[in-house]
């Protein structure tokens, strides 16, 4: 077998692989990344609407999903947001915060494609180098005297060390696949069972009024089970979608109610307070007030209060308040990996070490990224650990 020319090559140029690459690049490192897509971070590209939400100073471990809710504790820890701040702030990145801790680019989610090149090319300052080539299929990976053997293309590429960050199979169309679960079993790894996850979910037929709303959003708490958000739903022609519903999403499991408080501010009782302050007043008419014409009249329709306030008996103004606050939805599905943002589940984290992402039986052998079973909530969250879990494994390379 020839000598390794690289000490360790990378799955994948995507937000994980290309931090990985670059931080080990400077710390003198000779990295390779391959990527079967024709350029490199397309998911970048897209995100954040074009402007790339690439990190949430609310940052916190309690903001991510994983069946080991303690793992991704010390890369986040170790590599934070106000580290990827400093480094934008250094590019000369101008940012904003839109909301709840959101940064995003005041220019274009090609900046951040392009800083996390720039840092890679930086590698050659540090007497490392990193080379990225994109392209070409990765047909084969094969382990054995301590060698990570990669074949891509036509070439065979041989190093100590190989970081998988494939990411996961959302949104198929931009190149994600599953390639880092095949992998990860090929090599003893379990993996978490891989769900669509921030992705708009589908409501039955009989829900069909809601359906004809599309289009309609308002600002809610969403919940399923005692997980809940207070942002936007959407209504869509296929169901519920805005932030409430697709970080709902995450927690969501098939055959399970998602709640929606559509009234979140009113206080207890206020529908028969009105009654009391406005007896002529309807409930269509009111609910008009608080939420957009047309939901306002579709949960009028459902809730069948028909006349005046004054005229309704307390107790069914106290079941539509009640109702009201946590009306009931029973979704169909989720529209799948074509829309969902990330992939929860994936590579078991109890399998790695949590300090350089490295299976725990083959050190050599790292996963990063959403290929993990770390999956944050909507808001720069996934890019956060992106960087973090990348800046981990390069540590250890
Ligand atoms: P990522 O998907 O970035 O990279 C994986 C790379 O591996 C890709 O370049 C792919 O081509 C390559 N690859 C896959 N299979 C391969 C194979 N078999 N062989 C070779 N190469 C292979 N997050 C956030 O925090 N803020 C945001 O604003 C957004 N916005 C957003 C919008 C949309 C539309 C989507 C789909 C997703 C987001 N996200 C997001 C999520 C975020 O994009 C995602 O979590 C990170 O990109 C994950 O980084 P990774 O490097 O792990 O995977």
């Amino acid at each position: 077998m020839p000598a390794a020319p690289y000490d360790a090559i990378v799955l994948g140029a995507g937000a994980a692989g290309l931090m990985c690459a670059g931080v080990a690049g400077q710390r003198g490192r000779r990295v390779l990344v391959l990527d079967h897509a024709a350029r490199p971070g397309n998911k970048i590209l897209i995100s954040g609407g074009g402007r790339c939400n690439f990190t949430n100073i609310g940052t916190a471990p309690d903001r991510f999903l994983s069946a080991n809710p303690h793992f991704a504790r010390s890369a986040l820890a170790r590599y934070t947001a106000a580290d990827f701040v400093a480094l934008v702030d250094r590019h000369g990145i101008a940012w904003h915060e839109k909301t709840l801790g959101q940064l995003f680019c005041d220019g274009s989610a090609r900046q951040i494609v392009d800083l996390l090149l720039a840092e890679c090319d930086a590698a050659a300052g540090h007497s490392g180098q990193v080379e990225v080539r994109c392209g070409d299929a990765i047909t084969d990976v094969a382990h054995a005297d301590g060698v990570f053997r990669v074949t891509a293309g036509r070439q065979e590429h041989h190093a100590p060390a190989l970081v998988v960050a494939t990411g996961g199979p959302s949104i198929p169309k931009l190149g994600a696949t599953g390639f880092a679960y095949d992998l990860a079993r090929r090599f003893g790894l379990k993996v978490v069972e891989p769900r669509p996850a921030l992705v708009p979910l589908t409501l039955p037929g009989e829900e069909l009024l809601f359906r004809q709303l599309s289009g309609i959003a308002a600002p809610v708490v969403a919940s399923t089970g005692k997980t809940s958000f207070a942002e936007a739903a959407l209504f869509t022609h296929k169901g519920l979608s805005g932030p409430a519903i697709l970080q709902v999403s995450s927690y969501w499991r098939h055959g399970q109610a998602v709640g929606i408080d559509f009234l979140p501010d009113a206080p207890a009782g206020w529908l028969r307070q009105a009654k009391r302050d406005a007896p002529r007043q309807t409930v269509p008419r009111l609910l008009a007030r608080h939420l957009p014409d047309r939901l306002a009249e579709a949960l009028g329709e459902r809730l069948a209060l028909g006349g005046d306030l004054g005229n309704l008996p307390d107790a069914k103004l106290a079941a539509a308040e009640q109702r009201l606050s946590a009306w009931q939805f029973t979704p169909s599905g989720s529209e799948g990996y074509a829309k969902a943002e990330v992939t929860a589940g994936g590579v078991a984290t109890a399998g790695l070490s949590g300090q350089t992402m490295a299976a725990r039986h083959l050190p050599g052998l790292h996963f990063i990224g959403e290929a993990v079973d770390v999956t944050g909530w909507l808001g720069g969250y996934n890019f956060q650990w992106a960087w973090a879990s990348g800046w981990a494994a390069a540590q250890a390379l």
